[in-house]
This record gives structure tokens, sequence and C-alpha cells, in this order.
């Protein structure tokens, strides 16, 4: 009972297509994706760090170094091996990953060929890097919750196709649950469910608790349509003002961990912002937490 459960790794064959435009792809979402917690400030790769914000009752979270390096990096894993990490979030030793580490079991097929093409690229983020691993020391409240509240997903038995870019609201929808705004934005990290975002409690309603470095906790704002307490009365330039480059008229600018999602395209941003306005109002009042 005293460590991470470990599980079975099933053999997946997945080939990387790489292309200009995959790997271009890939950057962005690996931007926005894993390099909060992969990047380290040192080595300007994704070498990895200690996770500041993951709770102290969690214990000591490092990310790990995911440059191709054989030795201390993911050079040695395979395609395979890496798909069904992100994927189902169990390690090619077949270990489940802690909570901390992102999972994308509904990510389109293509966009986690991109994330991988990136990852194999020449790009300086990636290219090997020596710098060790400090490996996690997970309290035994994590280990509890790995084995009661956080479970694997199963790997997709069917192919995940992109949504359909030229509809707003669906692109939208698929960007709000994949780039993980949902997580954030709705009642509570436990609650949330990836299979069937919509399912989480307080969907976008805000709430969360989140912490920024010093570990003090950042409540999320509601993301609903609700007019008062939501972003019912926000035009779509204050919404991608807010998401691309943290502003907010009159207020001081969102801080960590809201990352200013630079490498949005404007109409992406505007396709969340559509979607948000479809999804059902739930009054729900956060105050902002600030501190000086
Ligand atoms: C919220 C923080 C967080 C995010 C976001 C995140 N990771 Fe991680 N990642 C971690 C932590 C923490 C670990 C170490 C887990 C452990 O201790 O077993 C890890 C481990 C890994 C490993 C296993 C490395 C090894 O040697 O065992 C890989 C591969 C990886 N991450 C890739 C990614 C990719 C690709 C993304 C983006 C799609 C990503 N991560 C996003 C925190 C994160
Ligand atoms: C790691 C957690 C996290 C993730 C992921 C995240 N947010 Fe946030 N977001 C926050 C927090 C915390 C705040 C409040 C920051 C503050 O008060 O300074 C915030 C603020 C905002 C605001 C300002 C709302 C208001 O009422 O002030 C918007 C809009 C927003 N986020 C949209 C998004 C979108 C869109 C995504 C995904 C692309 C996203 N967020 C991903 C944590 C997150």
């Amino acid at each position: 009972m005293s460590d991470i459960p470990s599980y079975e790794v099933k053999e997946i064959n997945f080939q990387v297509k790489s292309t200009p435009e995959s790997i271009a792809r890939g950057k962005k979402l690996t931007m926005m994706l894993c390099a909060n917690c992969h990047m380290n400030e040192e080595t300007k790769k994704l070498t990895g760090k200690r996770m500041l914000d993951a709770p102290l009752e969690f214990g000591k979270i490092y990310s790990q170094n995911i440059t191709q390096d054989k030795e201390h990096g993911i050079g040695n894993w395979t395609a395979g091996e890496l798909v069904y990490l992100l994927r189902t979030g169990i390690k090619k030793n077949g270990q489940y990953s802690p909570p901390y580490m992102a999972k994308l079991p509904k990510m389109a097929d293509e966009d986690i060929n991109a994330i991988l093409s990136f990852l194999q690229s020449n790009n300086s983020m990636v290219t090997p890097d020596d710098s060790p691993d400090t490996p996690s020391d997970p309290s035994l409240l994590t280990k509890i919750l790995c084995r009661v509240a956080f479970k694997p997903f199963t790997f997709p038995s069917e192919k995940i196709e992109m949504p359909d870019t030229n509809n707003k609201v669906e692109l939208g929808k698929y960007l709000a649950q994949n780039l993980d705004c949902f997580s954030c934005h709705s009642a509570d990290f436990k609650t949330n469910n990836f299979l069937a975002p919509e399912l989480s409690k307080g969907y976008f309603a805000g709430g969360n608790k989140p912490l920024d470095l010093q570990g003090r906790i950042m409540l999320t704002p509601n993301l609903t349509p609700d007019n008062e307490t939501g972003i019912g009365s926000w035009t779509k330039e204050e919404f991608v003002n807010a998401v691309k480059y943290g502003m907010k008229k009159g207020e001081k600018a969102l801080q960590y961990p809201m990352m200013p999602y630079t490498q949005l395209s404007d109409m992406e941003a505007e396709s969340i912002f559509e979607y948000l306005q479809t999804i059902p109002g739930i009054k729900n009042k956060v105050e902002r937490s600030i501190y000086e």
C-alpha cells in the first residue's frame, strides 16, 4: 500500500509523421501544455524542475527531463510508449504518473502526432541535455489518491479526429477541453472528468484552488455565461485580451498560474469564447485572489 500503483503497459504502434507544419503545431501545443511544468529556466530546455505549485501535502514533486537525451531524457522511449503515457497516464515502466502530469485522453491523434514531432525535432528546447532527473517524493496522501481517486484512462480504441475548424463552437470546445482550461476553471481537480469534461462538477463555474509559486491559493474565475458572476457580459475582445495577454481592464494583470496563451491565434481564442457562451450559465461568485 506504500507506493504509486503500477499497471500493465500495452504495446502501441505509433509512427510519427513529421512535417514542418506538424512540428510548428507541436511547438505551439507543447508551449501551452507542457512547458509550464517541464521548462527549466537555467537550461532553457525541457529538462524539468521542482513543482513549486504542487500542494506540499502531495510531497516533493519534480517534473522530469523530456529532452532527447538517452540516459536522462526520453531519448530511449518509443513513440508508442510516449503516446501511451500521454493518453493513459502510465509510464513505460508501468508506474502511474502522479496527478500532476498532463493527461490527454481526448486530444485528436493529429495533435498528439504534432506534439511527438516537436519532441523529436531539432528545436533547442528538446535536443539532448544530460541534466539528471530528481525523482519525485510523493507523500502518502498522493499514493493513496493514486489508488482511490486518480486512475489511468483506457487507451482510446478508435482514432480521435480533429474538430471541424470552420465551426467555431466546435473548435472552441475542443480547445477549452484539451488545453485544460476546464480542469482549472471547474469546481475541483478531484471531481474533474477528463473523459466527459462537461460532467465535471461546476463545469467552468470556477472556484477551483490551484496554487501560485509561493503556495498560495489562486481561486479560478467563473467562465460560464452567467451575467453577474461569470463572463456573460464580456466582449470577445476583453476575453481575447485576458486569455492571450493576461490583461483585465482597470485591474491588475492576471497572475500565475493563469499564463498568457500568446500562442493562440485570435480566431482560436475567439472560438473558446463562442463555445463558452453556449454552455449552461452557473451562478457562482468567486472573489479574485490578490496578494501584495
Ligand atoms: C502540471 C505539470 C505538468 C504538465 C502540464 C506536464 N507534465 Fe509531464 N510530468 C510532470 C511531472 C511532475 C512528471 C514526473 C512524474 C513522476 O514523478 O513520475 C512528469 C513526467 C513526464 C514524463 C515521464 C518522464 C520520465 O522520464 O519518466 C514525460 C514523457 C512527460 N512528463 C511529458 C510531458 C508532455 C509531452 C507534456 C505536455 C503534453 C507534459 N509532460 C505536461 C508534470 C507535468
Ligand atoms: C493552471 C490553471 C489554469 C488554467 C490551465 C487556465 N486558467 Fe484561466 N485562470 C486561472 C486563474 C487562477 C485565474 C485568475 C488569475 C488572477 O486572479 O490573477 C484565471 C483567469 C482567467 C480569465 C479571467 C477571468 C476573469 O473573470 O477575470 C480568463 C478569461 C481565463 N482564465 C481563461 C482561460 C482559458 C481560455 C484557459 C485555457 C486556454 C485557461 N484560462 C486556463 C487558472 C487557469
